[in-house]
């Protein structure tokens, strides 16, 4: 099936550069892809910047469009020779976004020198350089093959030695949410069979004392969460202690069951299925639980350090221990974040809304609500800051399943309020002027409403 990613000019352009400027977006997706990038430009003896970003705006390509003349690559005497696959790499600069620019084909045809872009959001116009994405091949970028997923393959493409790097494509897909089908089923069965990955049975919440992990981790989010008492009080009754990873059959199993059933009274069918199966274990990686790993590459992008997030994705152990002290904290806030988010929640006729000022991680809010509370309708997270207002909203598969797409409903509701947005069926943002959350709302409800109804209809 990944035989059909079309990835001859994304590896063409690469052999055929002396340096590359590599840009990428802030979660654990764009991080790990630029780590991957980073891993290949480094074999091939490229010399490499990378910068990670939030979003691609008209400002971000000003800054790189001044820049870009005084980062020529020509004349460094530090070519490909020797590297893998290096090719002659003559050719100065080329710019290479990862997990982002397919939905923003106006912003990159505005930058200058040659550009590649890799992605797995839903194109939107024409790209004028090389372009890698899913989409464009059949291939569902919103469940079954990532950013990081899309520059492995170019990884792959450019040498097959870079299978060692399935690792860092899993862990991006964690982050987005994926299924290990497809694409991704391709990627891990690389992984294993290189010994880049071990697949385990077991709970999805990363590693560690399980009081401590269900008290502070929102990826499972039940009314004890963020009450060390009642967690206490719950894994009393079953009988469960210890360390997730050194717990015997039986009594993992009964945390399962327990956790299953609890989960069952509220929680949407993804959540349950994407918290209790496979855990993958990295074995090349600094932090070898995948979902741990994920973890920490979330609170790094949300601590603002995205250097150490990188140095992990290179596998520089020395940020390890403060990566993973980070997470935990991070953690600990967002459960707080949601907690305090709950009295706020209102329903629409066909979305779940929840309206913040100066809130962290509007994202995983969205996403904690639709997939823990209110299963039966997309969540949309509008958070206001000085200057505008940041959008986050998210469905389940369910949802997408009946219709849904988020990134079509994010993208039109917030260009008719003035705004610009766009992602994936099942996760989508936006950012729209300060005054226009209202008109935002009324459009993207209807819009949803329309979607579901559609389908029902066909249906
Ligand atoms: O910001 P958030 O995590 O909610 O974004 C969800 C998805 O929507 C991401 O994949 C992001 O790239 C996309 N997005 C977008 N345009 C925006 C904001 C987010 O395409 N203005």
């Amino acid at each position: 099936m990944i035989e059909k990613l079309n990835i001859d000019g994304a590896t063409e352009s690469i052999r055929n550069h002396a340096a590359a400027r590599v840009v990428s977006h802030h979660d654990a997706d764009g991080i790990t892809a630029a780590g991957i990038m980073c891993h290949v430009l480094y074999r091939m003896g490229k010399r490499f910047q990378t910068t990670i970003i939030s979003q691609l705006d008209h400002e971000f390509v000003k800054r790189l469009n001044e820049t870009h003349n005084s980062d020529r690559g020509e004349g460094d005497g530090d070519r490909g020779e020797g590297g893998d696959g290096g090719g002659d790499g003559g050719g100065g600069v080329l710019t290479i976004f990862c997990d982002m620019g397919s939905g923003h084909s106006d912003l990159v045809n505005e930058v200058s020198g040659d550009v590649l872009v890799i992605d797995h959001h839903i194109p939107v116009g024409e790209l004028r350089c090389p372009h890698v994405n899913p989409h464009l091949v059949g291939i569902d970028g919103a469940f079954e093959l990532s950013a990081s997923g899309a520059v492995y393959e170019v990884a792959k493409g450019l040498s097959e030695r870079n299978t060692d790097l399935s690792g860092l494509a899993i862990a991006g897909a964690i982050g987005d949410k994926q299924l290990m089908t497809g694409a991704n089923a391709d990627i891990l069965k690389d992984g294993i069979e290189s010994g880049a990955i071990t697949v385990t049975k077991g709970l999805r919440i990363g590693d560690g004392d399980i009081a401590d992990l269900l008290e502070r981790n929102s990826e499972i989010y039940l009314d004890f969460t963020g009450d060390a008492a009642k967690v206490n009080e719950f894994l009393k009754e079953i009988n469960v202690s210890g360390r997730l990873s050194e717990m015997d059959e039986p009594t993992s199993r009964r945390l399962a069951t327990a956790l299953t059933l609890k989960l069952l009274r509220r929680s949407s069918p993804d959540a349950i299925e994407s918290l209790i199966g496979d855990v993958y274990l990295l074995s090349h990686e600094v932090i070898p639980n995948a979902d741990d790993f994920v973890s920490a590459l979330h609170a790094c992008s949300r601590l603002n350090e995205l250097g150490l997030a990188l140095s992990l994705c290179l596998r520089d152990r020395a940020g390890v221990s403060h990566a993973a002290r980070a997470a935990v904290e991070y953690q600990r806030t967002l459960v707080k974040d949601v907690r305090e988010a709950e009295p706020g929640i209102v329903q629409h006729d066909h979305i779940t809304c929840v309206r913040l000022h100066d809130a962290e991680a509007t994202g995983i809010i969205a996403s904690t609500v639709t997939r823990f509370l209110y299963p039966e309708k997309p969540c949309i997270v509008l958070n206001e800051s000085d200057d505008r207002i940041k959008i986050s909203a998210r469905g389940t598969k369910d949802m997408i399943a009946c219709g849904l797409d988020l990134a079509e409903v994010l993208r039109v509701a917030s260009s008719a309020a003035g705004g610009r947005g766009g992602g994936h069926s099942i996760a989508a943002g936006a950012a729209v002027p300060k005054g226009a959350a209202d008109a935002f709302l009324a459009t993207a409800d209807s819009l949803v409403g329309e979607q579901l109804k559609s389908r029902e209809e066909k249906g």
